[in-house]
């Protein structure tokens, strides 16, 4: 039988703790965020449909996008037990200079469509957080005026070849005059990815007022407020454009670009050398015969080829590979700093957030990004703490498995492809192709800091 008494004042009085509310709406709205996903949702609320579905969306079912973020999450990590890990250390070197944390803001188109803050928000919230600002080819702001946002900072400039290659390399020209340290040429856009969302949401540039959007319009008043009382959407870098995005891509980018023109593009360039959309060994290899500064294991965020090679499958053997040669990092559906530190362990040097930046854009403007890079910050050290290691130089591949749901029944062709006369001998499918969780990687060390980057020219 309970025994029961009158309570006590005194006895609730320490349990009584009201908070003075905090009046300032946006700080409530992110602060309650403790996620990524939070901030999506957030996100989801306060953007209309057709510019959230371009962010959001992938390429045809969106299939690469989903194996990627799947990926992540079929990991196991290995904890070391009693170690001092009263202090850690999240930053290291990247090319050539250092970085306050192991992830930095990847190049995104239409920025300033998705929030008007765009550009200057992220390249603000990057140089507070001492993380590299990538503007893309298609940035909605000006080469020089993210450099002004960010003119202490590390700035890496996004590279489209158009076939217009004047064009291309006088923008090149000046994000060298404007002191961006990092060309990033991207090579998985040959031709635009399918991006159905945007087909069926007759998504445009600039978007098109029709009575589907002015009645989405209507619970998200402040997206438009801005949209409408701020400078006009334009490309940084292009004349004004009006279509869809994908025959934007199509119309400008060059499908010819080859190997060779690489090289001549990296000839142009002062300073490092990045090839984004890297997607197997072979090629990996070649660059690194070119000399290339580092290369980004990438399918584009899922936006291109859809079904494309999962990055974080790939990093292992890469980083084995040709990690002594050249700085391997890698993007593509990371929504966690204990994403970002599971590849550090199998052996990235830097991790690209592309939505989960976008997301806090989205939810709170700088505030926002700024809100994305404490929730992953905070991750990423607590991830490393209850590892056991205090530095990114102590994660190893003894830290993490991969396990798999997807095994491939053979390996990849890649090496073999052209001596191998295509579709003579069938390919055996082994009987094993099971669907269930196995570890598919084993704790071999990678080679962890590059030996050789090309001199900066
Ligand atoms: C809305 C959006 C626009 C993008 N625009 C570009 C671009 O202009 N150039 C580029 O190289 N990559 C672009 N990307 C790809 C990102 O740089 C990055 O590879 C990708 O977002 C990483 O995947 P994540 O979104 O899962 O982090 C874009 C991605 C998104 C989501």
């Amino acid at each position: 039988m309970v025994q029961r008494r009158i309570p006590r004042i005194k006895d609730l009085a320490p349990l009584m703790k009201f908070k003075t509310p905090e009046l300032n709406a946006k700080k409530r709205r992110l602060d309650g965020a403790l996620t990524i996903s939070d901030l999506r949702v957030i996100a989801r609320k306060r953007t209309p449909k057709a510019a959230f579905d371009y962010t959001e969306g992938a390429a045809e079912a969106e299939i690469s996008l989903g194996r990627a973020r799947q990926a992540f999450e079929d990991i196991e990590f290995h904890p070391s037990i009693l170690r001092d890990v009263s202090t850690v250390s999240t930053g290291w070197d990247v090319l050539g200079a250092p970085v306050e944390q192991p992830f930095g803001i990847a190049p995104t188109g239409f920025t300033r469509m998705m929030q008007t803050e765009g550009e200057i928000a992220g390249a603000h919230a990057a140089a507070r957080a001492g993380i590299p600002f990538a503007l893309s080819t298609m940035g909605t702001t000006s080469i020089e005026d993210v450099k002004a946002a960010n003119p202490n900072g590390r700035n890496w400039f996004q590279l489209y070849m158009w076939k217009d290659r004047d064009r291309s390399m006088a923008l090149v020209d000046r994000a060298a005059k404007a002191g961006y340290d990092t060309l990033l040429v991207t090579v998985d856009v040959p031709v635009a990815g399918a991006r159905l969302r945007d087909r069926r949401n007759g998504f445009s540039i600039p978007p098109a007022l029709t009575l589907g959007t002015v009645v989405n319009a209507l619970p998200r008043p402040e997206w438009w407020i801005n949209f409408l009382t701020t400078e006009p959407l334009s490309f940084a870098s292009l004349d004004r454009w009006s279509g869809t995005v994908a025959e934007l891509l199509d119309t400008m980018f060059d499908p010819t670009v080859d190997f060779e023109d690489l090289a001549w593009i990296k000839a142009q360039w002062p300073g490092r050398v990045v090839v984004k959309g890297v997607q197997n060994l072979d090629d990996a290899k070649r660059l690194v015969d070119l000399g290339v500064d580092g290369i980004t294991l990438s399918n584009h965020g899922g936006r291109q080829l859809d079904r494309a090679p999962i990055p974080f499958h790939l990093l292992p053997q890469v980083a084995r590979e040709v990690g002594a040669h050249t700085e391997v990092h890698l993007d593509t559906g990371i929504m966690s700093g204990a994403d970002v530190v599971a590849s550090i362990a199998l052996g990235a040097r830097f991790t690209m957030i592309g939505r989960a930046y976008l997301y806090g854009l989205m939810a709170g403007g700088e505030a926002g990004v700024d809100r994305t890079i404490a929730i992953l910050s905070e991750q990423v050290a607590r991830t490393m703490r209850l590892l056991g290691v205090n530095a990114l130089e102590e994660l190893d591949p003894r830290h993490v498995t991969q396990l798999s749901r997807l095994q491939p029944v053979a390996a990849p062709l890649v090496a073999a492809a052209e001596a191998v006369p295509v579709r003579k001998a069938p390919v055996r499918r082994a009987s094993n192709a099971s669907d269930s969780a196995s570890a598919v990687v084993t704790g071999t060390p990678v080679n962890r800091a590059p030996k050789k980057t090309a001199p900066a020219q």
